[in-house]
C-alpha cells in the first residue's frame, strides 16, 4: 500500500537506463533483506549503508528491523525521486503504528563514489549484480580507503580481484622438480585487497531478488 503510493509507476524504474550497465534496476526482496540482517548480525549500534539504494526499501527495512542508523544513496533520477517519497511515508506510517524509527533514515540522490558519510558505515550492502567488474573493484578500493577497520560488506558480485596464490611444487606436494627448474604451481585463491578480505560466500534464499527466481551469491568481506 505504502509502496504503491510512493512508487506510482513501477515500470518507470525499468526505463531510462543503459541496458547491461551499472544503472540497471532490480530489487532485493524482503526475505533476502532479512537474510542480510541476520548474516551480518546488524544491531542498533550499526550504521548501515546501501550503495545504489534504488527506491530505498532495503534501507527502510533494515532501519525498522534493527533500529540502526541507515543511509542509502542512488544515482538515477526515477528511483531517487521515489525514495524521496517512500522514506518519509514509511517513517510516518511506523510512527502512526507506535513503532517509529529511533534514527532518521537518509536516502540521498547522488553518486556513491562521492558519498561523504560512507566513512561512518559499519555495514555496507551492495547489490552490484549488474555492475561491471571494474566498477565493483573500484568501489571495493574506495571502501577500503574510506571506512574503518571492522566494517563489514555484503555484495552479490566480488568487490576485490581474485588473485591466485603461488607456491613451489616441492613445498606443496613433497617432491623435487628437476634441477634448475623453478616452475611455480598456482594453488588456491586469495581474495584480499587493501585490507578488504573475503570471509565467506553463501547462497541467498530463493526468490530473494526481483529479476529471477534462483539464488544469488552473498559475498561477505571485512575490512582489517
Ligand atoms: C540493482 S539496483 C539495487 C537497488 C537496491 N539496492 C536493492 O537491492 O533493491 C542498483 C542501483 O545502483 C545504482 N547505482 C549505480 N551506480 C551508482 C552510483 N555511482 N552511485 C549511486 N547509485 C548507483 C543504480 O542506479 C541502481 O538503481
Amino acid at each position: 500500500m505504502l509502496r504503491s503510493v510512493a512508487v506510482p509507476e513501477p515500470a518507470a524504474l525499468n526505463k531510462n537506463y543503459k541496458p547491461f550497465s551499472h544503472e540497471v534496476y532490480g530489487e532485493t526482496n524482503a526475505n533476502l533483506v532479512q537474510f542480510v540482517i541476520d548474516s551480518q548480525a546488524i544491531t542498533s549500534d550499526d550504521v548501515f549503508v546501501d550503495l545504489g539504494s534504488g527506491i530505498g526499501q532495503v534501507v527502510l527495512q533494515v532501519a525498522a528491523s534493527t533500529q540502526c542508523r541507515a543511509f542509502g544513496i542512488e544515482l538515477m533520477d526515477v528511483p531517487a525521486q521515489y525514495a524521496n517519497a517512500y522514506g518519509p511515508a514509511f517513517a510516518t506510517e511506523l510512527q502512526r503504528r507506535g513503532c517509529g524509527l529511533r534514527h532518521e533514515t537518509t536516502l540521498i540522490h547522488g553518486d556513491f563514489m562521492k558519498f561523504a558519510q560512507l566513512e561512518e558505515a559499519t555495514v555496507i550492502f551492495i547489490n552490484n549484480f549488474a555492475f561491471p567488474c571494474a566498477l565493483s573493484q573500484q568501489l571495493g578500493a574506495h571502501i577500503a580507503a574510506t571506512c574503518s577497520a571492522g566494517t563489514r560488506v555484503l555484495s552479490y558480485k566480488p568487490i576485490v580481484p581474485m588473485r591466485k596464490r603461488q607456491t613451489k611444487a616441492p613445498q606443496r606436494f613433497g617432491f623435487e622438480l628437476p634441477a634448475g627448474s623453478a616452475v611455480p604451481l598456482w594453488v588456491g585463491a586469495q581474495e584480499e585487497e587493501h585490507g578488504l578480505v573475503k570471509i565467506g560466500c553463501q547462497a541467498s534464499p530463493g526468490d530473494g531478488v526481483s529479476w529471477m527466481s534462483g539464488t544469488v551469491d552473498c559475498i561477505s568481506y571485512v575490512l582489517r
